[in-house]
């Protein structure tokens, strides 16, 4: 009750607009937080954007390899017939797939059948395009009629996306589409997303969406992460425990207990017969599913299932603990019967050449200290636990490879010599990637931070969580898929890239569809188009187009690039003046001033805008006359010209740096959760430059999470300071973070309640501007106090 009365509040507070900036279309506790401090990741945008006529006429993503524009235009409506040339039954549903989508996207289906003579669009298999490869293809517009053609399904099918993005513009009825002729064909055999079901679960339906929306980029691999420390997700029949014992976890925190402190396990997992409906589903849009079961370590839910296949042989729980949890299976050759008889029920749902096998983070603690696995490391005559690892990999490397499949596993798999055969996935940057190209392995480019989706997009306060430092939009478009150290040579080794997505916080699925695109579309551009064609500023005129097809297919992709932000600052006489930008500065920024939705005529945002306090301001932005975000929405007025959102404060150190989410609470309404940003290393937050002239009071919002990190030898860095009275405090600090506080923030109110609390304390008088640095004094580092928003208030309001 305590904790609804509190949530209660904080939404009053929000809907009298103390609360700053908001995403129109977010759950408003999502969304909210002030941007006082100047975003880092944003540009001004004051010219009025227009979009080109090329990028007009031919607004595909990824951009095509070559495209002819012609005179003219190519008339597709209600009345259009689509044939398909020759008897060929994937081409038919090609057409038939294609027709439905064009409902989706104007309104109406065309018919489908008939002869090629006298259609308005022809599907043909013909082994004699132009452009090589299996996902090559020609589509060829004229006033007269449009003809796709392709050497093999997969490319008819390319063919059919892009024809389909021509027409998905978010008009209905009759397309009008220029006349062109586009030649296209992949850079790349592998443009991939992993999605990680371990950490959080996805419905099959939730992971059909997403290869749906990768199908419409061009994206051909889809790496499913199936099993890890916190979660088993693939049922085996031989052992059924893995599914029943390590499909459920026991969440860390409020999360995990029920109004009465009964567990609530979070549970979920595939039957075999759902991974075969998706994997057809997959292969129905020429995606390959490459599952991984991660060996020896993240395998802490199997252990905690069979406890005898672990080196200890007691039972861990299925870890609610996010980082390096350190069991490890053991190397006894019941073990690897185990292995084995789950790799056989495995292997036969994925028919796919390649089959991953992990190997990353695996901490040997465990091994080292066992007698057993010492004894054995011995026997095989290996000098150190990399090799052993080495040996584990490459025994069951040898036997996936015995059953027609090519392991690939994390770059770790190097160290100790990999198998000979192994495809290496290069994570810990790029050097995997590199040492592997030139010692003959074939590689795939899925570096972290660079194409780790699970950090963050943006700085700004509606933000998904994530993992800092940011990885924007542009940062993906800008990733270079072949490592310049390598030669011609060594760089035909390079398979493609992928992005990966890692769910420690990534509780639902409309984080996961943000997270994963539109990167998506910027890692699609970079490993479908020829280098010669990325183009930054072509990419984002196709954007403005891209967009719209994300509403069309009801698909939440992210608008971080484009949204508005609002920079406050005072200025005297009751007013304020409000800057802004947006990240990418694309898009003309329109706003109003009656709390009415911006639209392509209100007017142009150029440069700040002074305003009486209060002032409602709205703003969106535009490329022609097409919306490319949801509006945004400021209340600008005394408190939020004083008030800052964690994520506008400063982090002392940026050890580990992420935006995590209050603990769930334990009615299970979560929609009302905050968004908090925190170095779990050492939770403390400068307020830089805090104008202090006449601030009488500190309010400071907090809440307090879960220390829930295996940290491994990490631990001993994480901070924790004393405690200085009963139940502790938040203290702050002028000028640094040492020294005496100015002001004490007891924590016992906000101990009583596992949601926000509003903390106050009076501020003893200042004059000018100041650092204030905010710590938590609390004797314990779990729970980790966290600070949602402070504001400086006058002593008059
Ligand atoms: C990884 O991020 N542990 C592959």
């Amino acid at each position: 009750m305590k904790r609804q009365l509190v949530l209660g509040l904080a939404a009053v507070a929000m809907a009298m607009g103390l609360s700053g900036c908001k995403r129109d279309d977010a759950p408003a506790a999502d969304a909210t937080g002030t941007t006082a401090a100047k975003p880092a990741d944003t540009t001004p945008s004051t010219a009025t954007t227009t979009i080109s006529a090329s990028a007009a006429a031919t607004p595909v993503i990824p951009r095509p390899a070559k495209v002819e524009l012609r005179d003219g235009r190519f008339a597709f409506g209600p009345q259009s017939r689509i044939a398909v040339a020759g008897t060929d039954a994937e081409a038919t549903r090609i057409a038939q797939d294609f027709a439905a989508r064009v409902q989706t996207a104007r309104g109406f289906a065309p018919q489908v059948g008939g002869a090629a003579e006298g259609a308005g669009v022809v599907f043909a298999i013909d082994a004699n395009i132009a452009p090589e490869g299996d996902e090559a293809y020609v589509v060829d517009i004229t006033p007269q009629g449009t003809k796709v053609s392709a050497r093999k399904p997969a490319g008819l099918f390319y063919g059919a996306v892009t024809l389909w993005q021509l027409l998905a513009d978010g008009a209905q009825g009759e397309a009008s589409i220029a006349a062109q002729r586009i030649e296209d064909a992949p850079r790349f055999g592998w443009r991939g997303l992993m999605l990680d079901v371990a950490r959080h679960f996805r419905t099959p339906d939730e992971v059909k969406t997403l290869l749906d929306q990768m199908a419409l980029h061009k994206l051909n691999t889809f790496h499913w992460h199936l099993t890890d420390d916190q979660g088993w997700r693939v049922e085996i029949k031989q052992y059924p425990k893995l599914t029943q014992v390590g499909g459920c976890r026991i969440p860390a925190g409020a999360a995990g207990r029920d109004a009465k402190g009964k567990p609530k396990p979070y549970c979920g997992f595939y039957t075999q017969d759902e991974i075969r409906d998706i994997v057809k589903y997959a292969a129905d849009r020429y995606i390959t599913v490459v599952p991984e079961f991660d060996l020896p370590g993240h395998a802490q839910a199997a252990i905690a299932s069979y406890p005898e296949f672990g080196v200890p042989g007691t039972a861990p729980p299925v870890s609610p603990d996010w980082g390096i949890n350190t069991w490890l299976f053991n190397v006894d050759d019941n073990t690897f019967k185990f292995l084995e008889n789950v790799l056989d029920e495995m292997m036969p749902l994925f028919p796919g050449r390649y089959f991953h096998l992990g190997g990353d983070e695996a901490a040997k603690d465990q091994w080292e200290q066992s007698a057993t696995v010492q004894a054995k490391r011995k026997e095989l005559r290996l000098k150190d636990d990399m090799q052993l690892q080495s040996w584990f990999m490459g025994r069951l490397g040898k036997y996936i490879e015995a059953h027609g499949k090519r392991m690939i596993g994390w770059d770790e798999i190097l160290e100790g010599g990999p198998p000979a055969d192994a495809a290496v996935m290069s994570w810990r940057g790029t050097d995997g990637a590199i040492e592997a190209a030139r010692a003959g392995h074939d590689v795939v480019l899925s570096p972290s931070p660079d194409l780790y989706l699970n950090h963050v997009q943006s700085d700004a306060a509606d933000e998904t969580p994530g993992r800092l430092d940011v990885k924007s939009l542009k940062d993906v478009y800008g990733f270079k898929v072949v490592p310049v150290q390598l030669n011609a040579e060594q760089a035909r080794h390079v398979l493609g890239a992928q992005g990966n997505l890692w769910t420690e916080h990534h509780r639902t699925m409309e984080r996961v569809e943000r997270a994963m695109f539109p990167r998506g579309a910027a890692l699609a551009e970079v490993t479908w188009s020829p280098e010669s064609r990325l183009d930054w500023d072509d990419f984002l005129q196709r954007m403005a187009f891209q967009m719209e097809r994300y509403r069309l297919t009801g698909f939440d992709a992210s608008d971080s690039a484009f949204a508005v932000r609002f920079t406050p600052q005072p200025i005297a006489d009751g007013k304020g003046s409000l800057a802004l930008t947006s990240q990418s500065g694309f898009g003309t920024i329109r706003y109003t001033l009656d709390g009415t939705e911006p639209a392509a005529t209100s007017p142009v945002y150029t440069h700040p805008l002074e305003l009486p306090l209060p002032t409602t301001v709205k703003a969106n932005a535009f490329a022609d006359d097409r919306v490319l975000a949801a509006a945004r929405t400021f209340e600008l007025d005394v408190r939020s010209l004083r008030a800052r959102t964690s994520n506008a404060l400063r982090s002392c150190k940026k050890d580990l740096m992420l935006r995590m989410e209050d603990d769930a609470p334990s009615d299970g309404k979560d929609g009302d959760r905050r968004l908090l940003l925190a170095d779990v290393f050492d939770p403390c937050w400068i307020y830089d430059a805090a104008q202090l002239d006449g601030i009488a009071t500190v309010e400071v919002r907090v809440g307090q999470l879960p220390h829930n990190y295996a940290l491994w030898k990490e631990a001993s860095k994480v901070v924790t300071r004393p405690a200085k009275i009963p139940g502790g405090a938040l203290e702050v600090r002028l000028d640094g973070c040492e020294g005496e506080p100015i002001a004490v923030l007891p924590l016992a109110p906000a101990r009583k309640s596992d949601g926000l609390t509003t903390l106050t304390a009076p501020m003893p008088t200042q004059a000018g501007r100041h650092d204030l640095c905010f710590t938590f004094a609390s004797g314990e580092y779990n729970p980790m106090w966290v600070v949602d928003e402070v504001a400086l208030l006058p002593a008059a309001r």
